[in-house]
């Protein structure tokens, strides 16, 4: 939700901003704009409403007007206070045009700093809240202070979660960064340091990465990085590995990302499978600071999550409860803090996230840790808030997602929070070593059957020309059905804006059949449970109210189908693994079928990757 670049140093340039930029698209695509300092001592400001692509123009023109001592400050917008218009967009400048900031988050009392800071004669020129931080800063430095204790100080007076990076043309080269509860990542080639909101934005520059603490502030400039404290205590920088590799953030001769995303799922469950069991067939988290002993001693688990997380979440709520017996409750993380959760120091809360830095599940771990609960974070991203808040921390290993449309990261994440689920039944003694070992096996074989799902391709293809009049969709299943159901109606609305619904097929008869007709398409999850016989009663139900059937069913099942219906056949897996490969022919028919409609499935519409508001 926005997205932040800065660089200084020998190596730097404009082209650094906007190819950073062009990678952060994802996390917003209203506007976007750069500000560097320019020959005459002062600041060159470029900026476009519609995201980077007019960046192309203003590369040029802004190299042409960098000065010698180069720091570069760039934002991609995903507008919260204000249209997404040219004078919105970052970055903002104070009064004197000698400030100018990039933000990422909300300044939640803004209203009020805008109005003091109004009595005082300051002239605004957006209707952002991120300018009332230029605004503030501009005061302190005329109070005397440098950059980085001016920063120190407004800090500690706005409210919310953010990150920013601010330049000021009285300390050229020098950038100066806050984060609290937003994403900010610091890396250098040892010539040039980059701040940037992600790692993909910086992969093709930086060779070694630091972590930025909330509540700190960064200082970069020609003499190297340096962190302290909002009272000006130097804090040391920890170094952090990143494994990402540059071809894993590119389209790869794909036309866009989230088709190649939909392809690596193999690949990425595989990853995140691989070499997790110790000799002792326990399982091994990539961080912890519990023990088995005290896995054991657990007597409840609590999942947080949002979006698609939240679909893999309640996946893993079936397979906890079934073989380890421990009540599972589950959670929307924007719902969670603000209901008094009963939780306790037995509780595991786990927060499901692919980027670790969703606002509403990190503040939901917050809030876990402070009701004293031991927390586990099941993220994708190394190093991110939740990975470095969480007691634990269990990697999906599936590799830059860039497409908004969460895809590869759903599968990758089922299949850690099975091996969770298997551990917990292990320490509980709820399941033999062997019998883990056994599930374990399958598991291992899901990227096999993902890679004949994958085939399907083509046949999806088809089905989305067929159904590309249709306006209304819905999507039924049971149990580990219902949230692959619930999964492939937020697949197909995020994409293609078409109305897409996710429903129990038993709750139908509850209200939900009323809307059924001739007009409606439903997708029936029908793969093997032993809820098999009750699904296809519900599938009569369907049929009965004239609506057309698409089964997603494994080939044994494949004569359900009346004539006329679309039956899609899927492997047959165990069924708590089912979801990981039964989603995959949703995930196409989504895609097939936005394209189909000249969407770009990449960016769609009033959507960002990584959600850093409330
Ligand atoms: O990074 P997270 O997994 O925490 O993100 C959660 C949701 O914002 C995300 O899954 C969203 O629903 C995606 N657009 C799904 O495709």
């Amino acid at each position: 939700m926005c997205g932040i670049i800065a660089v200084t140093g020998k190596r730097a340039s404009v082209e650094v901003l906007t190819s950073g930029l062009h990678r952060l698209e994802y996390r917003g695509y209203d506007s976007a704009g750069v500000v560097v300092h320019d020959r005459g001592g002062g600041f060159s400001r470029y900026r476009a409403a519609g995201g980077t692509k007019s960046l192309v123009t203003l590369d040029k023109e802004a190299s042409a007007h960098v000065g010698e001592i180069y720091a570069g400050i760039g934002h991609t917008r995903w507008a919260t206070h204000g249209a997404p218009t040219l004078f919105n967009a970052h970055p903002h400048l104070d009064c004197n045009e000698r400030v100018a900031i990039v933000h990422n988050g909300i300044v939640e009392n803004y209203r009020a700093l805008k109005e003091e800071l109004l009595a005082k004669g300051h002239v605004f020129s957006s209707e952002t809240d991120t300018e009332v931080i230029a605004h503030l800063i501009e005061v302190e430095l005329r109070g005397g202070a440098t950059l980085t204790q001016a920063v120190a100080s407004v800090a500690s007076r706005m409210r919310g979660a953010m990150s920013f990076v601010v330049a000021s043309v009285d300390e050229p080269g020098v950038l100066v960064g806050f984060k609290r509860m937003a994403p900010m990542v610091l890396g250098t080639d040892g010539e040039s340091w980059f701040l940037a909101s992600d790692i993909p934005a910086i992969l093709d520059r930086a060779s070694t990465f630091f972590h930025v603490d909330d509540e700190h502030v960064l200082t970069v400039g020609p003499d190297g990085a340096t962190m302290a404290d909002l009272s000006l205590t130097p804090v040391p920088l920890v170094e952090f590995h990143v494994s990402w590799t540059l071809e894993s953030a590119e389209r790869s001769g794909f036309d866009d990302f989230m088709s190649k995303e939909i392809f690596e799922q193999p690949a990425a469950l595989r990853d995140t499978l691989a070499g997790r069991l110790d000799a002792d067939r326990s399982l091994m988290l990539d961080v912890t600071t519990f023990d088995a002993d005290e896995l054991a001693r657990i007597n409840k688990v609590f999942i947080v999550a949002c979006g698609t997380s939240y679909h893999a979440g309640m996946v893993a709520k079936y397979a906890i409860e079934h073989w380890t017996k421990l009540p599972v409750e589950l959670d929307i993380s924007s719902e969670f803090r603000y209901r008094d959760p009963v939780v306790d120091e037995r509780t595991l809360v786990v927060a499901v996230s692919q980027s670790g830095e969703t606002l509403d599940t990190l503040a939901a771990l917050h809030e876990a840790k402070n009701l004293g609960a031991q927390t586990l974070a099941v993220c994708n991203v190394v190093g991110s808030s939740m990975a470095r808040l969480a007691d634990a921390v269990l990697y999906t290993r599936a590799g830059p997602e860039v497409g908004v449309a969460a895809t590869k990261t759903h599968t990758a994440q089922i299949g850690a929070l099975m091996m969770l689920a298997l551990e917990l039944a292990r320490v509980r003694g709820y399941l033999y070593p062997q019998e883990v070992a056994e599930l374990y096996g399958q598991l291992q074989e899901i990227p096999a059957h993902m890679d004949e799902a994958l085939k399907l391709w083509d046949t999806l293809a088809d089905l989305a020309r067929k159904h590309s009049g249709i306006s209304r969709f819905y999507f039924i299943g049971r149990h580990v059905g219902y949230p692959v159901a619930l999964e492939g109606a937020l697949k197909l609305k995020e994409i293609s804006y078409l109305p897409a619904e996710g429903y129990p097929a038993g709750e139908l008869k509850h209200g939900p059949i009323a809307m059924l007709d001739e007009n409606a398409v439903v997708f029936v999850i029908a793969t093997r449970t032993r809820l098999h016989e009750k699904l296809l009663a519900n599938v009569e139900e369907v049929r009965a109210r004239g609506s057309e059937v698409v089964l997603i069913g494994n080939p044994i099942d494949a004569g359900v189908a009346r004539a006329g219906e679309s039956f899609v056949g899927v492997p047959q897996v165990h069924p708590l693994f089912a979801p990981m490969v039964d989603v995959i022919p949703l995930q196409m028919f989504a895609y097939h079928t936005a394209r189909g409609m000249g969407y770009d499935v990449d960016r769609p519409r009033n959507l960002a990757k990584t959600v850093t508001v409330e």
